[in-house]
């Protein structure tokens, strides 16, 4: 490296997510934005750029229209808005169930355009293949099991998965099967908690929990729901935040103040440069342009 290639900054890696195994509780949340990104970034281990935006940010009813080129460029601004935490970018819908083959080319294009450190795409025993194929391959893929959005049409809606003792079992295979594919880590989505627990302490792979168990390896939440930014939400969801309420109060504030000409204030203008020389404003500029 030369003398003026700024060094990069250490992002946690898949690997070192791995290791985290029956460690300290791994967190993460997704994320959309570079913004979000920023203030996330120092709390979480690792940031998902879920699928889940297409409802959260763009209003569709699921997260099966959303484009691979969408998914890029969310990627890439959590890629900006980040330094140190693992950007996982998630497979959408279409882009990599055909064949494993149809996957590389359409992860490789995740990575190469996003420069993210994995990818997420959901499914068990129906995946196996393509998760090794893309692991052999440099690829590192977080899997994603239980309640798979992606496949509400099949599953008949958002049900909460391994209800009945008797729906254990390929639940539980699933988890074993995508951890000897080389899953880096995997997903539990909205399942009873017993379960969760149960295939937390069987494979040798972290577990990530969305409405699943405290006992799993780590939790995720989709950031816009734990912020109390969404307007409904799933009953695995704590809101420790409520962001919509804060933010309508900032736009009625702003609202009553334009109305009423109070805003903007002598403080948010700019005044006449003084004949003679620059103005004490133009002296000392508060903000780029001031
Ligand atoms: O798309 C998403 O936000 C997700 C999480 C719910 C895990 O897959």
């Amino acid at each position: 490296m030369s003398a003026t290639t700024a060094a990069p900054a250490r992002r946690t890696t898949a690997p070192a997510i791995t290791a985290r195994k029956g460690g300290d509780p791994i967190v993460s949340l997704t994320a959309y934005h570079a913004h979000t990104a920023r203030i996330a970034d120092p709390y979480v281990d690792f940031l998902l750029v879920g699928d889940s935006l297409g409802m959260v940010m763009h209003g569709y009813e699921s997260t099966i229209p959303v484009p691979l080129d969408l998914m890029i460029m969310h990627g890439r601004a959590v890629m900006r808005g980040s330094q140190k935490a693992l950007i996982v970018v998630d497979m959408p819908f279409g882009t990599y169930e055909e064949s494993p083959g149809v996957a590389f080319r359409n992860a490789a294009r995740v990575m190469k355009e996003t420069d993210c450190g994995a990818i997420k795409l959901e499914g068990g025993r129906r995946m196996a293949e393509t998760i090794r194929f893309l692991t052999e391959r440099g690829v590192p893929v977080m899997a994603h099991i239980g309640l798979t959005p992606q496949s509400i049409h099949v599953l008949g809606g958002y049900k909460t998965q391994g209800k009945t003792l008797d729906a254990w079992a390929a639940i539980e295979e699933d988890a074993k099967i995508v951890t000897e594919a080389g899953a880096f880590a995997v997903v539990l989505e909205a399942m009873a908690e017993p379960l969760a627990a149960k295939i937390t302490r069987d494979i040798a792979i972290p577990t990530i929990g969305i409405g699943a168990s405290a006992r799993c390896d780590g939790q995720i939440l989709v950031m816009e729901d734990m912020l109390g930014l969404s307007p409904r939400v799933p009953k695995f969801v704590k809101e420790f935040g409520k962001v919509a309420e804060a933010i309508e109060g900032a736009i009625k504030a702003y609202a009553g103040e334009v109305k009423a000409r109070s805003f903007p204030e002598a403080a948010n203008t700019y005044a006449l440069a003084e004949p003679d020389g620059p103005s004490k404003a133009a002296k000392k500029p508060k903000s780029p342009g001031a």
